[in-house]
């Protein structure tokens, strides 16, 4: 039995060569769920690992679920049991939304609710994904997806990009990339670990090429949407006059919503797919419950209010971070990403020299932890030598990580 440490670093480690698919034991404890326990609470480790941000729930939802418990426990009855597809007036104020962002085709009947973005992308890559299929995913990017397709039956292939070309993904290198087998690109956006942001102009010249290729689909994720810095908002997929009838958007409500640990997601698809998945949904699980969906209701009615504040929230500990990363010898320019609460940092600096990128990558990861502070290995992302670091964390938290954090690079 491997401890858990060198169990996480050891599947982090093999994520991407696909070791860990021939090795049961090296199951798949990520730090997205492992920092919302209590990890920091039972050692002294402070973690920048948590996919999830230290965010207060916002009162609109917190008082329509109370509302909905309460009225369950002052009538004595049971709580409602939602359809499958979601609660009717989620799934309207959803589109709704999506058309007050530019996605003016976007109904009711294309917006499904789902047991967290998680769960959306499970079922909606087990419908469109047939054993062995190729999926194209820009790398960096979240490295659930990579447990995602293959337990759909797919089988990811990496489109490597460049930190030192910000990441760009050209229309040349997407038409290079893709072939006519490829079903599926999928990617995330704004980019978990990245932050970068596509923009709208960017997403125009590689829908151009999408769409020379007949079977193939596009998946957006966008469940960090509303965590950005830059001057306008955030381009959905949907919006983009190049989207074809192939287009879907996972989305959810546990980042630019502060709604980590209730369980909603959502998903936009044409209506064929979007009733596939609805009744995969009710074949194989339970619906959200209703009073986790009233308080998803509530946030998406104040969404643009909601991710303001987070954002204003997040402002000091992002320059913060900024700050402390480029005080690290041989820092150079920090690079400052748009979007999402996280900062993809270069420390291919501190490598330890003379061992393949991934081992090298995770024992630089294991060096951090022991000086005290849990990271993302890069490695697991696609990039090893980076390590994600989240900013969505108090700021005494991340003042004492820096501190700590060189200390450990700066030792040896
Ligand atoms: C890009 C991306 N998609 C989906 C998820 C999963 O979201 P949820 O908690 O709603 O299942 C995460 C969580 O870290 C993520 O980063």
């Amino acid at each position: 039995m491997l401890r858990q440490a060198e169990h996480d670093v050891s599947f982090s480690q093999n994520l991407l060569t696909g070791e860990h698919l021939s090795n049961p034991t090296l199951h798949p404890m990520m730090p997205d769920t492992l920092t919302v326990a209590p990890a920091a609470a039972t050692s002294s480790v402070l973690s920048l690992a948590s996919g999830y941000g230290h965010f207060a729930v916002p009162a609109v939802a917190l008082a329509a679920a109370t509302a909905a418990l309460t009225t369950a426990g002052q009538h004595a009855e049971p709580l409602a049991v939602a359809p499958a597809a979601g609660l009717p007036a989620l799934r309207a104020a959803l589109a709704a939304r999506y058309q007050r962002r530019g996605a003016r085709n976007v109904t009711a009947e294309n917006v499904l609710v789902t047991a967290g973005a998680k769960t959306g992308l499970f079922a909606v890559l087990s419908e469109l994904l047939k054993a062995g299929d190729d999926v194209l995913v820009p790398t960096p990017n979240w490295f659930g997806f990579s447990e995602l397709v293959r337990r759909a039956g797919g089988m990811l292939r990496p489109l490597p990009l460049a930190a030192a070309n910000n990441y760009a993904l050209t229309p040349e290198a997407l038409r290079a990339a893709l072939t006519p087998a490829t079903r599926l690109l999928m990617l995330s956006n704004p980019n978990n670990p990245t932050g970068r942001v596509l923009s709208a102009e960017e997403w125009a010249g590689l829908l151009a090429v999408t769409a020379e290729f007949p079977d193939l689909w596009v998946l957006s994720d966008e469940i960090y949407e509303g965590i950005s810095f830059g001057a306008t908002p955030v381009p959905t997929l949907l919006a983009q006059p190049g989207a074809g009838p192939r287009s879907v958007v996972v989305s959810g409500f546990s980042k630019s919503l502060a709604l980590a640990g209730w369980g909603v997601g959502c998903l936009v698809a044409p209506p064929a797919l979007a009733a596939a998945v609805t009744a995969r949904l009710f074949a194989t699980g339970v619906s959200v419950p209703t009073p986790n969906q009233l308080a998803a209701l509530a946030a998406t009615e104040h969404a643009e209010e909601i991710g303001a504040a987070l954002c204003a929230q997040l402002k000091p500990t992002r320059q913060l971070l900024l700050e402390g990363l480029a005080a690290l010898p041989g820092a150079g320019e920090v690079f400052a990403p748009e979007g999402t609460y996280y900062v993809f940092a270069d420390f291919r600096r501190f490598l330890p020299a003379g061992l393949p990128p991934a081992e090298a990558s995770a024992l630089l990861v294991r060096r951090l932890a022991a000086a005290g502070v849990e990271v993302v290995d890069g490695a697991t992302c696609g990039a090893p030598g980076f390590v994600r670091l989240s900013y969505a964390v108090p700021e005494t938290v991340l003042t004492e990580a820096l501190a700590r954090l060189r200390a450990g690079l700066v030792a040896e």
